[in-house]
């Protein structure tokens, strides 16, 4: 009976984040067409992709939810959403909406305000990802950056991410001649650390390590990470291109939604560096967009992603070769790759002789 009652509660959980989602974007479309009556009319999504599109979300959760009942991860990591955080941000999310679209309409990919330092970071990242202001590089992105993804995913990001849970609990099974508190995870690129608190809640004896080039999203990260318990989380600011660890040092590598934001040679060193961290014996787990490989039929919305969103990479990343890179780094094995609604996850494994 109660799980019964908590799994009705989920549920109706992501059906009003949906609905609010849907509210929001009925906002933007209405207030946009205001602003500028003659603009081009969306392109409407057909029927037929709507529904195989909430078929996906449907599986989607019932994946989470199963995954909980199973014990992965407790239930209440379902729950666990930062509401007080997004009622104080959205705002904000609207005041700022004008400049993004601003920023889109006059294709300005490079723009920064005066205080905010650009210099030293790779030039392939100083962009407006999605039309961001201040790109990844301001307070304003790492507050709205939450809220923003689980407005365009229909309030199923954290679904998302919660996919690679039990993919990397599978994978310490290797190392179970370790003590809980010696297992060392790192998450490359944490942003805001919304797949942190999931392993957090999961692996609460683990020591967690994190990497992001942007200290602003660490900020916000270690806000976000603040009323966990257990060891604290060590964040670090750097570059997965040239992760600060030592060779041979973590026991699994996570990185959620980011390589579609790499140029493909950076995806190779990325691959390589979390290659040269991991243990013998260790898995990285990737969750990142679906490419046309595994979803051919959602080819023209990955295109309509690329074009509208400024999403630079994400042209070459729709055909990009990701097992291949894994073979190429040295990986002995790769797991058949998953898609869970919008997103892909692969498992590769460094071999235990390497
Ligand atoms: C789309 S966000 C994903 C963040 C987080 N993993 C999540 O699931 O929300 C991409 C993140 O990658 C970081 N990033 C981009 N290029 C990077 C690089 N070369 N090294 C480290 N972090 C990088 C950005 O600062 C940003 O926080």
């Amino acid at each position: 009976m109660a799980d019964t009652l908590t799994k009705l509660t989920y549920q109706t959980l992501q059906q009003g984040k949906s609905y609010l989602s849907f509210a929001h974007k009925t906002l933007s479309i209405q207030a946009r067409k205001a602003l500028k009556p003659n603009d081009l009319p969306m392109i409407p999504v057909p029927p037929e992709l709507i529904t195989k599109l909430q078929q996906r979300v449907n599986d989607l959760l019932a994946v989470d939810w199963q995954d909980a009942e199973n014990g992965v991860y407790p239930t209440s990591l379902l729950f666990d959403e930062p509401w007080v955080d997004y009622l104080k941000q959205y705002p904000s999310l609207i005041v700022d909406m004008p400049s993004i679209w601003r920023r889109a309409d006059g294709k300005k990919h490079q723009d920064f305000d005066r205080d905010i330092e650009t210099d030293g970071y790779p030039s392939y990242y100083v962009q407006n990802f999605h039309h961001q202001t201040g790109g990844y590089l301001s307070d304003l992105s790492a507050n709205l950056y939450d809220l923003q993804v689980e407005i365009l995913f229909g309030g199923s990001a954290d679904a998302m991410r919660r996919r690679i849970l039990a993919p990397l609990k599978a994978s310490l099974t290797a190392f179970s001649d370790v003590p809980a508190k010696q297992i060392r995870i790192l998450d490359a690129a944490c942003g805001t650390a919304r797949t942190l608190r999931g392993v957090r809640a999961m692996l609460p004896q683990a020591s967690l390590f994190a990497v992001d080039l942007s200290g602003a999203y660490l900020r916000k990260a270690n806000e976000q990470l603040a009323d966990m318990p257990g060891e604290l989380v060590q964040l670090m600011q750097g570059n997965i291109e040239e992760l600060p660890y030592v060779d041979n040092y973590f026991h699994a590598v996570t990185c959620v939604f980011l390589f579609h934001e790499l140029p493909p040679a950076v995806r190779q060193n990325a691959i390589d560096e979390c290659y040269r961290v991991l243990k013998p014996g260790g898995s990285l787990i990737i969750c990142d967009s679906i490419q046309v490989a595994d979803s051919p039929e959602l080819e023209a919305m990955m295109h309509m992603f690329h074009e509208t969103f400024h999403e630079p990479y994400y042209r070459s990343y729709m055909e990009d070769d990701l097992i291949d890179r894994l073979n190429k780094a040295g990986f002995a094995q790769v797991l058949p790759t998953e898609v869970h609604f919008m997103s892909k996850y692969l498992v590769a494994t460094k071999a235990v002789d390497s």
